[in-house]
């Protein structure tokens, strides 16, 4: 059984499920390719691993591509969304099989592995607070591997003019709409980066698009790996 162990007073877990066999329409009306490509920038650099735990799953793309070119990884796939992780499984097929499914609210879920070697959050640190991020933090510290990874996708707000005349208000309508479909009460991106400083965690590679409105970043507790990615050319900075 699951203990609550997440924070008091927490706002009710909001419902996705409705949209779920929509979702990826809704998604390619609205932003086309770029979310996926977000979403998908750094899936073939986790051949080495063997443990994923992701976070928000949704109707499962990260999480087929990801069984699709790493044949050795075993993957927990939470979601508060019942229909989001049957979306899942359908979609992983064949490779299923090495999926666990866990629908409950990650903020208060006992995760069943320790030693993940890479947690995936795509677009859904953003369903969060800062403070239930950094509880989220706390708790995952212990059950990672030394050399975990930890890929976020994630809407962003540049510090110009495009985050101020456009990446805001549209980040705002988009919690607006979400508040509406799925009872999401947040209502601001999250400062995870400075939860992630603050948790030992460092930035290794960072990608931007449209603009910086979406970026896909990876994070690591092991700093040996910052050293030397921080040499490498090309996608990455932070
Ligand atoms: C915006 S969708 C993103 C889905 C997917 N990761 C993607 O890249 O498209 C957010 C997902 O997180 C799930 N979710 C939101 N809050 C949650 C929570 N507190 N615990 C578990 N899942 C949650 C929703 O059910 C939904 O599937």
């Amino acid at each position: 059984m699951n203990a609550n162990i997440g924070l008091t007073n927490q706002s009710a877990t909001p419902d996705f499920n409705r949209l779920a066999r929509m979702y990826l329409w809704m998604e390619l009306l609205t932003f086309g390719p770029w979310l996926e490509r977000c979403r998908f920038a750094f899936v073939s650099d986790f051949g080495a691993c063997r443990n994923a735990l992701i976070l928000g799953d949704g109707d499962g793309r990260f999480t087929a591509r990801l069984l699709k070119t790493n044949p050795f990884i075993h993957v927990d796939a939470v979601d508060a969304s019942p229909a989001m992780l049957f979306e899942l499984l359908r979609r992983a097929g064949t490779e299923n099989a090495r999926v666990d499914i866990h629908p409950a609210d990650a903020r208060n879920f006992n995760f069943p592995g320790s030693q993940y070697d890479l947690i995936a959050t795509h677009f859904f640190l953003d369903c969060l607070t800062t403070d239930e991020i950094a509880s989220l933090v706390r708790r995952l510290r212990s059950r990672i591997a030394p050399e975990a990874l930890w890929v976020v996708s994630e809407f962003a707000v540049p510090p110009n003019s495009f985050g101020r005349l456009v990446a805001r208000p549209l980040v705002g309508c988009l919690y607006r709409i979400f508040g509406v479909l799925t009872g999401l009460t947040i209502r601001g991106l999250p400062d995870y980066p400075a939860i992630f400083l603050q948790s030992g965690f460092v930035p290794i590679l960072k990608r931007s698009m449209l603009a910086g409105l979406i970026v896909s970043e990876i994070w690591s507790v092991n700093t040996c790996l910052a050293k030397q990615t921080s040499n490498l050319d090309g996608n990455l900075l932070l």
